[in-house]
Order: structure tokens, then C-alpha cells, then sequence
């Protein structure tokens, strides 16, 4: 098996294996096999679907995410508002879904993502993301006190899913030193035929010198700086997952998925954490400000409604 695939069994309770650590510290992501059980996969994907059904949670027709033209296409308001909120996104293609479909199930079929506060203010995401299995994960992987700063939960639409291009999650997570991690659960299983991820191994180890952030008046956002490195095409690895298949992504990993012309969604959920003072300083200029009433907690301090909590 060639190295850039290479995997690791996951039991819950486990600890991280030792050769885990030294995989992602050589290539900047780390495969864990069935981090999620069927009844997790099946309970996060329920739940995902009640919001995209419910009609309150119907995002404006300007709230639209792509990747490809996203200062043209972003509603920052809503985008910005989202960092607190359950919040839905629009496929930029959903205007391809037949006009006979259903009107509820059409709505479901036009959403991009959810984001970005699930794991703080949904129970079921709350239950799963503060998980004891999530926090040990990160501190195996040296992280000290992680904070969990956003989720979103991808669906990848069948037919008219779009790209994602290549990036590197510590562009649009700033904190000083950077500290960003990725966690990406496939929640069905992902291929090279409803796109799943490509990565380039060992990218994380040039940095970042691109960052997405807050504009001067707080009101939307800009780019700052260029990329320093692109990669060839041919560098990129897929890295295909079964469903309930973790991959942890170094915050500087250079990764990206192509458009899903398939039949079959490709569901996954992904929780972003930086480490808390003294270890990192969150940036003020990150786009994702939460509200005062909705601090960012340590994952050692789960919400109340997570079930089980007081
Ligand atoms: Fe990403």
C-alpha cells in the first residue's frame, strides 16, 4: 500500500497510535478507519436533513458558496452572521435541478453547506464534535487546549455539487501562532467519482501566506497576501473514505475536491479547532467572530446541550 494512503484502525476509547502521529507529522493529514459508528453517520445525516427540510432554515437566494468566484457570489451578511447561527448556503448550481422536483426536496437539493455553529448550538453535532475520541485526537496530535470554532456540514450534491479549490484551512481560520485543524468525517462514502478529497502530502510544511479575513469596516472580506506555493496537479493524492472514515488535516495542508457530476451525494462533516491562550492567540481579523453570547469553548468544556451535561 502506497504510503499516501495509509490508515488506521479506530476503536472508541482508543488512544492515537504512535505511528499515527508520525504519519500526519510527515504528510499533514492522518486517516482513521470507522471513527464514526453507523449510528453516529446515520444520526448526523438525520439531522442535517430536518434543517435543509425545515423552511426556516430557507437561506436567501443571494447566499450562495462556491469557491470558484466567491467575493461575487458571497452574501456577507449572511456569511458573516453565520459564525453564531445554523446557516444554510446554495449550491451556485442549483438552478440546474429540474423544475418538476418537489419544492421541499428541490430546497434540500440546493443547499452547498451548513455552517458554521452546529457543534455549539445543535445537540446531536454538539454530542458528536465535543466528543472524548475528538479531544484526544487532537492532543495525541499535539494540541494543548483546542477550542472548537466552526462546523459545517458539506453535502456535495449529486449531479451538481461544486468544487472546492485547492486551499489550505488555515487561510480562512486565523490565529497567531497558526493552530488550525480539521477534522472531516465522511458521512457516506467518498470517491474519485462523487468527490472526495485530494491533498498534497506534506504541504503543510510550507505555511501560509494567504489569508482570507475581515475587511477594514468589519462588514465583509478580502484576501490578503498570495499563495507562495501551488502544487502541479499530478502531486495531488485522493483520498477516498468509507462512510464514518475520519482524515484529521493539519490547518496548512494544501487540499481541494472537484465537482460531483455523479449520481451520489457525498455527506461528510468537518469541525475546525485552533488551541486556546497561552498556546495561540484566536485573530480579530478572522472572519468567524462569534457573539458575546456565544463564546468559543475548549473541548474540554462541551455546551449544555450536549446530552448527558448539566
Ligand atoms: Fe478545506
Amino acid at each position: 500500500m502506497a504510503a499516501w494512503c495509509e490508515a488506521f484502525g479506530w476503536e472508541a476509547g482508543a488512544s492515537v497510535p504512535s505511528a499515527a502521529r508520525s504519519f500526519f507529522e510527515e504528510n499533514g493529514y492522518v486517516v482513521f478507519r470507522g471513527f464514526a459508528s453507523p449510528e453516529d453517520t446515520h444520526a448526523l445525516r438525520a439531522a442535517a436533513d430536518a434543517i435543509v427540510r425545515n423552511p426556516d432554515h430557507a437561506p436567501p437566494q443571494s447566499a450562495v458558496f462556491t469557491t470558484v468566484d466567491q467575493a461575487r457570489a458571497m452574501d456577507d451578511r449572511h456569511f458573516l452572521e453565520s459564525a453564531s447561527k445554523v446557516s444554510c448556503f446554495r449550491e451556485a448550481k442549483a438552478d440546474q435541478l429540474p423544475s418538476s422536483m418537489d419544492a421541499t426536496e428541490k430546497m434540500a437539493r440546493s443547499i452547498n453547506k451548513i455552517g458554521h455553529a452546529l457543534h455549539d448550538l445543535h445537540p446531536t453535532f454538539a454530542s458528536f464534535s465535543y466528543s472524548d475520541d475528538v479531544r484526544v485526537v487532537a492532543e495525541s496530535l499535539g494540541w494543548k487546549d483546542p477550542m472548537v470554532v466552526q462546523s459545517m456540514y458539506i453535502f456535495k450534491q449529486p449531479f451538481i455539487g461544486g468544487e472546492v479549490r485547492p486551499h489550505r484551512d488555515a487561510s480562512f481560520i486565523l490565529s497567531e501562532p497558526s493552530t488550525c485543524l480539521g477534522y472531516w468525517w465522511a458521512l457516506e462514502d467518498s470517491t474519485k467519482q462523487n468527490g472526495c478529497l485530494w491533498a498534497v502530502p506534506g504541504s503543510h510544511k510550507d505555511g501560509i501566506s494567504k489569508r482570507f479575513m475581515l475587511n477594514n469596516t468589519r462588514t465583509g472580506t478580502i484576501f490578503d497576501g498570495e499563495e507562495k506555493c501551488e502544487y502541479d496537479t499530478d502531486v495531488y493524492v485522493p483520498l477516498p473514505m468509507r462512510a464514518g472514515d475520519l482524515v484529521v488535516l493539519h490547518g496548512a495542508l494544501m487540499h481541494m475536491s472537484l465537482d460531483n457530476t455523479s449520481e451520489k451525494s457525498r455527506h461528510a462533516f468537518s469541525i475546525h479547532l485552533v488551541d486556546a491562550p497561552p498556546a495561540s492567540t484566536y485573530s480579530t481579523r478572522s472572519w468567524l467572530q462569534r457573539s458575546e453570547h456565544l463564546p468559543f469553548r475548549s473541548i474540554r468544556n462541551p455546551p449544555s446541550i450536549v446530552s448527558g451535561r448539566n
